[in-house]
């Protein structure tokens, strides 16, 4: 368990850092597994498609993405002890020539227009203050019925929680006006509950949401 004041926690959550990140990287497979395979299921990447993830921390689920033959996995990830972590344990899984983690931002996506098939981002929504900017990128280098998975807490679960205070919350109708503004058309819609441990270690009944969209 992290032992981390919820001010510092949640500074790791937005961009894991220093002697802690590693351990970061890890409760957070920890605690958003069940999470990130739901997504993982509904993004549903098929044979020879390129995947993006945005925000995957140690890219610990690629193999998931991974599963349809010849598919592709790129990480864009802000940390960069993510980044480092995330390219030892996909060389180690002998997964080196189909996936990949790069540094970089998704308000600026180091990612090439309409080169990917299927992008996901769990848990990042709250370190994005405005969804436009970064889902207009997104939109950028999806390819046109390429889709899109959203995975994030419910806004009231979510402001319950106590180290997201600097947060950025989203309501699930904000999110889904803010993916058609942004050019996409909202294709499904999921719930997702469990009651885990959290990465503060408490247990608790957990909400999230999962959008799938579709880039118009
Ligand atoms: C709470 S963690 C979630 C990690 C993983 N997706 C999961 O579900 O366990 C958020 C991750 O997004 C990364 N991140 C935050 N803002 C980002 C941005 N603007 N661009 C790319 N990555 C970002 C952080 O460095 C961190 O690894």
């Amino acid at each position: 368990m992290l032992m981390l004041d919820a001010r510092t926690l949640a500074a790791q959550l937005r961009q894991p850092h220093g002697e802690a990140a590693l351990a970061v990287g890890e409760s957070m497979n920890r605690s958003n597994a069940a999470l990130n395979q739901a997504a993982i299921a509904l993004l549903a990447v098929t044979t020879q498609e390129r995947g993006l993830e945005i925000g995957p921390g140690n890219a610990a689920f690629a193999p998931l993405l991974l599963q349809a033959d010849g598919s592709k996995y790129l990480g864009i990830e802000l940390s960069s002890a993510m980044v480092e972590a995330g390219n030892q344990g996909l060389a180690s899984a002998g997964l080196a020539d189909r996936a990949t983690l790069r540094p970089g931002d998704a308000h600026a996506l180091p990612v090439a227009n309409a080169s990917i098939d299927a992008a996901l981002a769990v848990n990042t929504l709250y370190f994005w203050p405005d969804l436009a900017p970064v889902l207009t990128e997104i939109a950028r280098v999806l390819r046109r019925g390429g889709r899109l998975c959203l995975a994030f807490g419910d806004a009231t679960f979510m402001r319950s929680l106590p180290f997201s205070e600097d947060f950025q919350l989203h309501e699930l109708d904000a999110v889904e006006l803010a993916l058609r503004v942004a050019g996409f058309s909202v294709c499904g819609w999921r719930a997702h509950r469990e009651t885990a441990a959290g990465n503060d270690g408490q247990r608790r009944d957990k909400h999230f949401h999962l959008l799938l969209a579709q880039r118009r």
